[in-house]
């Protein structure tokens, strides 16, 4: 593992235009090289997959946010024709041209629209990656980049899975875009982090990428499966918890021929709402470990122990 100084990056910097891109740039160039678990690795041991109509869900359900922070859903309701389409639409806005995606370039202490990861700023090299934010309802910018079906398609999302904004919840579709990269292993599509949402519920398509940290050592790789999701863990659920769930650390990896999308859709609680760990899982034995917080105060706190963390960052490779 190695040590070195961060610097500060702007959000708002021109996106490389990685198809062009023959060889890897230091900008890009990760002092590690990248394990990639190997495929009967997941016979050993395998991110759980849960039947959501198994009657026993529920505890699976609970068992594998104690154990991993991470499972996979099978019978979730959702239409694969739905993710089906999320993902070649979202295929057809990453293939415009920068100058077309940077129009809808998301604003300097924005969230939604265009360009990297909001991670990268705290991490010294870039990531392989570009993605596009999408909150509440629909915004102008997207609507600018999705000319003609833009508003049935933003329609479908909004029936299927920001139907909890109603009930105050905050909610956002994150996607993600993993372009093919000349030097795979020197480079990071998404630096490890954990998740600030109570959950994630997280489509990829047929091009593997995700990993998880499992018991702290061993990355494990979620390959994906026709019409499965993954839901992760996140931080507020893991103060929820009080710590019993765990907010699972996570990370891209890149491929050199194949280019990999994903859609996140991040789900927390209402900004006003402070989430605490739940009393009927506090008692003399198990006292409370974290103060109430509310999301945009947590957000806060993680930030500036991030830039704390920075000066002398170990990247976990
Ligand atoms: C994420 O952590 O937000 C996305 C991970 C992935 O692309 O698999
Ligand atoms: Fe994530």
């Amino acid at each position: 593992s190695e040590v070195f100084r961060a610097h500060p990056v702007h959000l708002h910097d021109t996106n490389i235009e990685f198809e062009s891109v023959r060889e890897l740039p230091d900008s890009h160039a990760w002092p590690l090289v990248i394990d990639y678990p190997s495929e009967d690795m997941y016979d050993i041991e395998a991110v759980p997959i849960i039947d959501l109509m198994d009657p026993n869900a529920t505890n699976l359900v609970g068992n594998a946010c104690e154990r991993w922070g991470v499972f996979q859903v099978t019978n979730h309701g959702i239409p694969i024709g739905l993710l089906e389409d999320v993902e070649s639409e979202g295929r057809r806005l990453f293939q415009l041209p920068a100058q077309q995606k940077l129009k809808a370039a998301r604003p300097p202490n924005g969230i939604s629209g265009y360009g990297r990861a909001r991670i990268n700023a705290f991490f010294p090299k870039l990531m392989w990656s570009e993605g596009f934010t999408i909150v509440g309802s629909p915004v102008e910018d997207a609507r600018q980049l999705w000319p003609q079906e833009y508003n049935t398609f933003w329609k479908r999302i909004k029936e299927r899975s920001l139907k909890n904004e109603s009930e105050g919840a905050s909610a956002a579709l994150q996607l993600n875009s993993y372009p093919p990269c000349p030097e795979p292993k020197r480079a990071m599509g998404l630096a490890a982090h954990t998740d600030s949402t109570l959950l994630t519920v997280l489509y990829q398509n047929s091009t593997s990428g995700l990993q998880v940290l499992k018991d702290g050592v061993r990355w494990v790789s979620v390959p994906p499966r026709s019409g499965t999701l993954v839901v992760n863990v996140g931080d507020l659920l893991h103060i929820l918890s009080n710590g019993r769930f765990l907010s699972v650390l996570h990370r891209a990896v890149v491929h050199r021929t194949r280019h990999r999308l994903s859609l996140a859709y991040l789900y927390g609680p209402p900004s006003n709402i402070q989430i605490a760990p739940l009393s009927k899982l506090i008692d003399q034995k198990h006292p409370p470990l974290y103060h109430p917080v509310t999301w945009s105060e947590y957000l806060g706190r993680k930030a500036k122990h991030f830039n704390k963390a920075l000066s002398t960052v170990r990247l976990c490779g």
